[in-house]
C-alpha cells in the first residue's frame, strides 16, 4: 500500500496516477505556499517547473510572470494533467509541456531565469549530474529552487526510504554541497518554523 503510493509519486501512471496527482495537489499545498513565500519571481521571468505533476505550480507561476512557464516531467499522466489544468496558457503558447528525464533535457543552454523542483528530487538518480543539467539550462544570475516536505530529518523519512529503492532524501548541507559542485555560485536555505518543510534556492 505505502509502496504503491510512493511508486505513484515517483512516476504517476494509469487511472491510479490521476488519483495520486489529485492527492498531491492537495497534500503538497503547504510546501508550495512556503516556496512561493520564499522566492522572488521577476515579472518577466521565463520559468520551468521540473517534475511538474498536476501543474498546480505552473498555474501559480503563470500569475506572477508575463513570460512563459513550461513544465517538464517523465510521466505521461503528469503531463496530461498539467495540460488539462493550464489549457488556456498551453493554447496561447505561454506554456509548453516537455516529456523528458531531468538527467537529459531537450532544452538549449541558458533558457530560463527560474527553474523549480517541488517534491521531486528524491527520485532523481545521479543527483549531482542532474543538478549540472539544471544549471546548464539556467541563465547566468538565474535561480534554481528546490521545495520539499522534509529537511532530511522528518520522522517518516526512514519508512519512505526503506519502502522504495532508489529514493533519497537530502539535508540542507548535502544539497548545498551537490549544488555548489554542480556549478551554482551560492545557495540559501529556508526552513518553515516548527515544521520540516525546506526550500533551497541556488543562484547560477
Ligand atoms: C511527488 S510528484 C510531485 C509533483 C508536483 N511537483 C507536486 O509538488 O505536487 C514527483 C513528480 O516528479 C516526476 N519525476 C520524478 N523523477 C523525475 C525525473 N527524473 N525526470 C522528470 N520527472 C521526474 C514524477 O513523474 C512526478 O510527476
Amino acid at each position: 500500500m505505502v509502496e504503491e503510493k510512493i511508486t505513484q509519486c515517483m512516476k504517476p501512471h494509469g487511472e491510479e496516477g490521476i488519483q495520486a496527482i489529485e492527492n498531491m495537489n492537495e497534500n503538497h499545498k503547504p510546501i508550495s505556499e512556503f516556496a512561493f513565500e520564499s522566492i522572488n519571481v521577476g515579472e518577466n521571468d521565463e520559468i520551468l517547473d521540473i517534475g511538474c505533476g498536476g501543474g498546480v505550480n505552473i498555474e501559480k507561476f503563470l500569475k506572477l510572470t508575463a513570460n512563459n512557464v513550461d513544465g517538464l516531467d517523465y510521466s505521461e499522466v503528469s503531463l496530461s494533467q498539467s495540460v488539462k489544468r493550464n489549457k488556456k496558457a498551453v493554447e496561447d503558447g505561454r506554456c509548453r509541456v516537455i516529456k523528458a528525464n531531468v538527467i537529459k533535457m531537450p532544452i538549449e543552454d541558458g533558457m530560463y531565469d527560474l527553474v523549480s523542483a517541488f517534491e521531486t528530487i528524491y527520485f532523481w538518480q545521479d543527483i549531482e549530474n542532474a543538478f549540472k543539467e539544471v544549471s546548464r539550462i539556467i541563465k547566468t544570475n538565474g535561480q534554481f529552487m528546490i521545495a520539499q516536505g522534509t529537511d532530511g530529518n522528518h520522522p517518516d523519512d526512514k519508512k519512505w526510504l526503506s519502502t522504495v529503492e532508489g529514493m533519497k532524501v537530502y539535508t540542507a548541507d548535502e544539497l548545498k554541497r551537490y549544488l555548489l559542485n554542480a556549478g551554482f555560485s551560492s545557495v540559501s536555505c529556508f526552513k518553515k518554523e516548527n515544521d520540516y518543510i525546506m526550500v533551497v534556492i541556488a543562484k547560477k
